[in-house]
């Protein structure tokens, strides 16, 4: 079975592409089925924005559609960017200005703990929605290190590979990963319920 891969985010579809295929799960992008949408992310958790998203995608494509929705929630920061991270700061930024305001307001904040977030949905043509949730424990550096991955990976540093995820392969950082550990445990439920089709 096809899945359209509802993201135009350069990043994560390479991300998503990659551990899926290692699970053996044939995605095609959005360009790849026809298709351009771009709902308005108006949940309130990243579980209501991903089905927004792979919902959007299979209506477009009357094909199944799978959708990550992602952020970094920062203790010290309430919770913040959460959701809105994407959004951080407000339109034209480039992800080196959201992480650079990220530690303009970590200045001072002793408690540099945070997490990845990743909630992954997948929506079916008749309605039927599968969804799993995965995190990666952190803290938030002082500086960027790395250049790698994309968005806050350079200030975003993971205890147990004593990198950053800047500085982290693409198969490390899918090891220990948010959306690594969301499709590991979506996995199991989409063939679930593809064996019941
Ligand atoms: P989304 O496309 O609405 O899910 O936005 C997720 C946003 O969260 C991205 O644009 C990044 O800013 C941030 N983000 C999510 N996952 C990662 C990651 O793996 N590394 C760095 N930033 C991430």
């Amino acid at each position: 079975m096809k899945f359209v891969l509802a993201s135009n985010n350069q990043g994560k579809l390479l991300e998503m592409r990659e551990i899926l295929s290692e699970i053996g799960v044939e995605v095609i992008s959005q360009r790849e089925a026809g298709i351009s949408v771009e709902p308005e992310e108006n949940g309130t958790t990243f579980e209501e924005n991903s089905i927004i998203k792979a919902r959007a995608s299979c209506e477009a494509s009357g094909l199944p559609a799978i959708a990550d929705d992602s952020g970094l929630v920062v203790c010290a920061l309430g919770g913040e960017p959460g959701v809105y991270s994407a959004r951080y700061g407000g339109d034209g930024l480039s992800d080196t200005d959201r992480y650079t305001l990220l530690l303009k307001n970590m200045e001072g904040k002793t408690d540099r703990s945070a997490k990845f977030v990743s909630c992954i949905s997948c929506v079916f043509p008749n309605g039927d929605v599968i969804t799993a949730e995965g995190e990666c424990p952190g803290e938030i550096l002082h500086a960027p290190k790395g250049d790698g991955g994309f968005g806050y990976d350079p200030v975003f540093f993971v205890k147990s590979l004593g990198k950053s995820m800047g500085e982290m392969s693409h198969e490390e950082k899918n090891s220990v990963s948010h959306r690594g550990n969301a499709i590991r445990a979506f996995y199991p439920k989409l063939r679930d319920y593809l064996k019941k089709l």
